[in-house]
């Protein structure tokens, strides 16, 4: 079965490519946000990302207007999930929100809906638990920007239902991405969780004076081949995310090498965010280039 209409709920940074790149493929899909504005915001964002390749000579101003006019901006859940075959939730990373999303989810749509989760620090097991008719519900997880990268981890749970994995996996191939599967589920899937162990040792050694920012990330990306070293990516990320992340990390294990480093928290408490602010571990002169 090939996914026909989906709608996509929170209309943010990562909801509002998502429901683009899934319109870009032919596919119809309804965007909900319970704040208008958010709508109105992730419409004008994807005109301008859209604009850039007809600019470019990469779209034609068909596919253009095509791409645009399939993502239909909805504030009733209801009216947006009747007819869908697949709902992906991309809200705001809380458990009880999610848990309450799934639950109507759960009441509004049959029971051949899937319903997928876009979560970054959770598992399909700790949302869909909550509600009757779970074996339709699984992780797809993609990332930050939507409209560039190419992979999307798709993580069932124990009770996730094989057609299931099949179906979303089929979906992402559709939509031109490049899906991965996990056998088992775990918070923060496989990219990120790889991400957070060299942040975590990259933290460590500024902490405790073995080397600068600087030094760290010439090193990876020199050494290692990333296109960005861990603080460049942090800034990227958004250091106040970042941090949080670390928080609740250190809070779990309690192990001293989560001790969020001072110099994360006095960048956020002085309100150096990364590149979104301007500043972070680097200061940016405009929203793309790294000043040195
Ligand atoms: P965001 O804060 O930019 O957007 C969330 C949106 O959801 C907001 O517009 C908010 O108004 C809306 N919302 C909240 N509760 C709602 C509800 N009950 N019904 C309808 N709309 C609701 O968040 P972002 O960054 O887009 O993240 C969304 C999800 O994607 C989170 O689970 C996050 O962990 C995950 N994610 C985020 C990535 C990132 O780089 N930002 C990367 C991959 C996954």
């Amino acid at each position: 079965m090939s996914e026909t209409r989906v709608a996509v709920i929170g209309a943010g940074t990562m909801g509002s490519q998502i429901a683009q790149q899934i319109a870009l493929h032919g596919i119809s899909v309804a965007l909900v946000d319970e704040q208008p504005e958010q709508l109105e915001r992730a419409l004008t964002t994807n005109r301008k990302h859209l604009q850039r390749r007809v600019d470019k000579g990469t779209m034609t101003p068909l596919q253009f207007d095509d791409a645009l006019a399939r993502v239909e901006p909805m504030n009733d859940l209801a009216t947006a999930v009747t007819g869908a075959t697949l709902v992906i939730e991309a809200i705001v990373e809380d458990l009880g929100s999610k848990q309450a999303l799934f639950q109507q989810l759960d009441e509004l749509t049959g029971s051949e809906t899937m319903l997928a989760t876009n979560t970054s620090s959770m598992t399909v097991t700790q949302i869909a638990s909550v509600i009757k008719n779970r074996g339709r519900a699984i992780a797809v997880h993609f990332f930050n920007p939507v409209l560039v990268m190419q992979l999307v981890e798709i993580a069932p749970a124990p009770f996730t239902r094989p057609e299931i994995v099949q179906r979303a996996v089929a979906f992402v191939e559709a939509i031109d991405r490049t899906p991965v599967v996990l056998d088992m589920e775990i918070e923060g899937l496989l990219a990120n969780r790889i991400i957070a162990a060299i942040r975590r040792e990259a933290f460590w050694l500024v902490e405790q004076g073995y080397a600068t920012p600087e030094a760290i990330d010439r090193a990876v990306q020199l050494g290692l081949r990333h296109p960005m070293g861990p603080f460049e990516l942090a800034d990227f990320n958004g250091l106040d995310v970042v941090l949080a992340i670390q928080q609740r990390r250190y809070e779990r294990t309690g192990d001293e090498m989560d001790r969020p480093p001072k110099r994360l928290e006095a960048l956020v408490a002085g309100g150096k965010l990364g590149r979104k602010s301007g500043e972070g571990f680097y200061s940016y002169d405009d929203s793309r280039d790294r000043a040195t």
